[in-house]
C-alpha cells in the first residue's frame, strides 16, 4: 500500500515547514501532485535553495523564507492553511551535543510557535517530525510506543519536548496534533554533504567518488531504515487521521532491521566498487540496535508501508547516480 488512494479536498492548503529540506520537500512534491496547494516556510539553514527552485513554476507552491523561531512568521504562514506538516527542526545527535543552547531554541521553542500559530489560525490537522531517538537507552526491541528509555542526546530531549507540546495542544486546546516518529529515513534529495550527513547518502557520494568511508563503531550496529516513500504516506494519512488519534506520536518506520556493514557492502557491490571501509569510533548518543513496531501507526492512522529497504535503496542508489 502507499498513499494513491489518500485524497483530500480540493482547494486544501498545506503548510510544510522545513520544506526545503530532505523530508519536507518531498512532502511538498507529494502534495502538489494530489493538486492541493503548499506553502513551503523554510529559512535554509540546512536547507537548499535548489530544492524550493524545483517547484517555483507550480502554481499551487509559494516559498516563504523565513525562521519558526519568530512568531510573526509563523502566524502569517499559517493564515488560511488547513494542514501542516512541521518538519523544520536540526538534526544530529553529536551537533546537538555541541550545540544545546541552539537545539532548544531551534527544535523546541519553533516548534511551540508553530503550534501556538496553528492553534490561533484554526487549523485542522497538525502532524510533526519527531524522531526514535526518544527511545533512548530502553534496550528492547522491537521499539513500542509508551516504552521510552533515558533520553541520550539534547536532540532527543527536543522531539521528546515537542511531543509534550504537542499533547498539550491537543488536550487543552483542541487542535489534532500527530507525532511522527521517524527512524532512519532516506531517499532522494538527502543531502550527502558535511561533516552531519547521514550515513547512507554519505557512503552513496563517497563510493561513487573513489574515497574510502569511515563506519562509525563496528558495522553491526542495526537500523529500521526507511524509505521516504513510506514517510509520506504516513504524514499525509495522519492528516485524515480520527480525532481520536490525536495527542499521540507514532513509529513510521518500515519496521525491519538492517546492519550497517551489511548495507555498505549492498552499495559497494551495487556501485561496482570493491572499496573497504575505514572504522572510526562510536558516536556519543547513539544506540546499538533499534527497530520499531509500526502497529500502533497501522491501527490507527491505516499506515501500511509498502516500500521494503531493499527497494527503496534500489530507488535511492539511481537517483544519487544521475543527480551528484
Ligand atoms: N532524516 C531522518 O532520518 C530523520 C529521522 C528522525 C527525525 N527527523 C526529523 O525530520 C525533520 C526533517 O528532517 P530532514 O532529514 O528532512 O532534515 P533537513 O535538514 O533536510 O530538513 C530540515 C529543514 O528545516 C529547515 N529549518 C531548520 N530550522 C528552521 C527554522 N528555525 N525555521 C525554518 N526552517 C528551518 C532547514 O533549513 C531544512 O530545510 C526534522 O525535524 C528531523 O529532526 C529526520
Amino acid at each position: 500500500m502507499s498513499y494513491e488512494n489518500v485524497v483530500f479536498p480540493e482547494k486544501a492548503v498545506f503548510l510544510v515547514t522545513g520544506g526545503a529540506g530532505f523530508i519536507g520537500s518531498n512532502l511538498c512534491e507529494a502534495i502538489l501532485k494530489k493538486g492541493c496547494k503548499v506553502r513551503c516556510l523554510d529559512d535554509l539553514s540546512t536547507g537548499k535553495q535548489e530544492n524550493v527552485d524545483i517547484f517555483l513554476n507550480e502554481p499551487n507552491y509559494e516559498f516563504i523564507r523565513g525562521d519558526i523561531k519568530d512568531l510573526d512568521t509563523c502566524l502569517k504562514a499559517c493564515k488560511g492553511v488547513d494542514y501542516v506538516l512541521n518538519q523544520a527542526a536540526w538534526g544530529s545527535v553529536p551537533r546537538s551535543i555541541e550545540m544545546p543552547l541552539f537545539y532548544c531554541a531551534n527544535n523546541i521553542q519553533g516548534t511551540l510557535n508553530m503550534l501556538e500559530a496553528a492553534r490561533q489560525n484554526g487549523v485542522k490537522k497538525f502532524v510533526y517530525a519527531s524522531s526514535s531517538s526518544v527511545y533512548g537507552d530502553d534496550p528492547e526491541l522491537p521499539k513500542n510506543e509508551g516504552r521510552e528509555g533515558n533520553l541520550l542526546s539534547p536532540y532527543a530531549v527536543t522531539k521528546r519536548a515537542d511531543e509534550e507540546w504537542a499533547k498539550q495542544y491537543t488536550m487543552h486546546y483542541g487542535l489534532d496534533t500527530y507525532g511522527m516518529r521517524y527512524f532512519n529515513v532516506f531517499g532522494r534529495r538527502q543531502d550527502p554533504n558535511g561533516a552531519y550527513a547521514a550515513v547512507i547518502p554519505k557512503f552513496i557520494k563517497q563510493l561513487l567518488n573513489g574515497e574510502v568511508p569511515t563506519i562509525n563503531g563496528d558495522g553491526r550496529q542495526s537500523r529500521d531504515f526507511t524509505y521516504i516513500e513510506n514517510v509520506i504516506e504516513a504524514n499525509l494519512k495522519a492528516c485524515l487521521a480520527p480525532h481520536e488519534a490525536a495527542g499521540q506520536a507514532f513509529n513510521i518506520a518500515f519496521g525491519g532491521r538492517e546492519y550497517l556493514i551489511d548495507i555498505y557492502y549492498g552499495l559497494t557491490k551495487a556501485l561496482g566498487v570493491n572499496i573497504e571501509p575505514n572504522f572510526g569510533p562510536d558516536r556519543p548518543g547513539d544506540i546499538k540496535h533499534s527497530n520499531a513496531d509500526i502497529s500502533k501507526a497501522k491501527q490507527l492512522l491505516g499506515y501500511d508501508p509498502g516500500w521494503s529497504f531493499q527497494q527503496g535503496i534500489n530507488e535511492a542508489i539511481e537517483w544519487y547516480k544521475s543527480n551528484l
